[in-house]
């Protein structure tokens, strides 16, 4: 009898395959980098929110791990395909699957509320107009904004049109979202709105999310509220209660200095964590 075949090692013993895995990843403009040798991941139903000042590379981040911008040297694997050099026709349909709301909202004045939302679709010829219409409406009504469906960004308020470019990232019922700087820009009063839209998408789909943000307010509501379908709002969990799966990445000058909870991060000892979040 001949000896029986050596078995292939378990695919997946213990922690389920990360949506998004960072390895080592360096970035540079023009011979100097932006961010250097990143390693992190997304795990399946989790929420990661970055932190960090202006001008530190979260939005280069949010790139890396979408493809729109490549490492050198470093990986980056995207729903467990290796992203890292893959030529953009390999790279679109992965894309397709995630949902991004670029730092200011960023919609297209000369395309109508309709149009903006649309916009992944449209790029299908093949989708018709009716189902078009149709999602788009769903889309808005999830953000509150139906009847701005025939109307044009700029006879909108801020809030609105970054509640827009939410229903945008999520017409495609994306398996992972990428929010930069969401509130950006907004009041304090609207700024919890689109945070209880983040909130709602978590906790009614579980859409695991890449949040950026310099505000630590959104950052500690997130982790502290959870959405209430029947209120329409957010409520608190109960004092010292966490949200599990909300947790912290924080950047310092294009390194990843932090990665862990809210309860470590209100503990760590590093400095610039201490400094950023007094
Ligand atoms: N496409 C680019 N070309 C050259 N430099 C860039 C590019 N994108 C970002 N940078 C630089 O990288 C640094 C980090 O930018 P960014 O990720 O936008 O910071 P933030 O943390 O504010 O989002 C900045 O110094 C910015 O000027
Ligand atoms: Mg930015």
């Amino acid at each position: 009898m001949s000896a029986a075949p050596a078995s292939l090692p378990a695919a997946s013993e213990g922690a389920p395959a990360p949506v998004v895995a960072v390895r080592h990843a360096t970035v540079s403009f023009g011979g100097s980098p932006v961010l250097e040798d990143i390693t992190f991941s997304v795990a399946p139903g989790e929420t990661r929110i970055l932190l960090g000042p202006a001008g530190v590379g979260k939005s280069v981040l949010l790139k890396l791990v979408n493809g729109l911008i490549r490492p050198d040297p470093g990986t980056v694997e995207l729903f467990g395909e290796e992203i890292t050099s893959m030529p953009e026709d390999r790279l679109f349909p992965l894309r397709a699957r995630t949902g991004m709301v670029f730092q200011e909202g960023a919609l297209f004045d000369s395309l109508s509320v309709r149009d903006n939302v649309a916009y992944q679709l449209i790029q299908d010829p093949n989708t018709p107009d009716q189902e078009i219409d149709a999602r788009v409406r769903e889309a808005l009504r999830f953000v509150g904004l139906e009847e701005t469906f025939s109307l044009f960004p700029a006879s909108l308020s801020g809030g609105m049109r970054r509640r827009v470019a939410i229903a945008r990232a999520l017409i495609n019922n994306p398996e992972f979202l990428l929010y930069d700087s969401p509130t950006g820009g907004l009041d304090p009063v609207t700024s919890t709105t689109i945070m209880e839209l983040v909130m709602r998408q978590r906790d009614a789909h579980g859409t695991p999310s890449l949040l950026v943000t310099h505000r630590l307010q959104d950052a500690f509501m997130l982790c502290t509220h959870r959405f209430d379908e029947e209120k329409g709002a957010a409520v608190a969990l109960p004092k010292g209660e966490t949200v599990r799966n909300t947790t912290f990445l924080m950047l310092e000058e294009g390194r990843l200095i932090f990665d862990g909870s809210l309860e470590e991060l209100v503990h760590s000892e590093n400095a610039f964590v201490r400094e950023f979040i007094q």
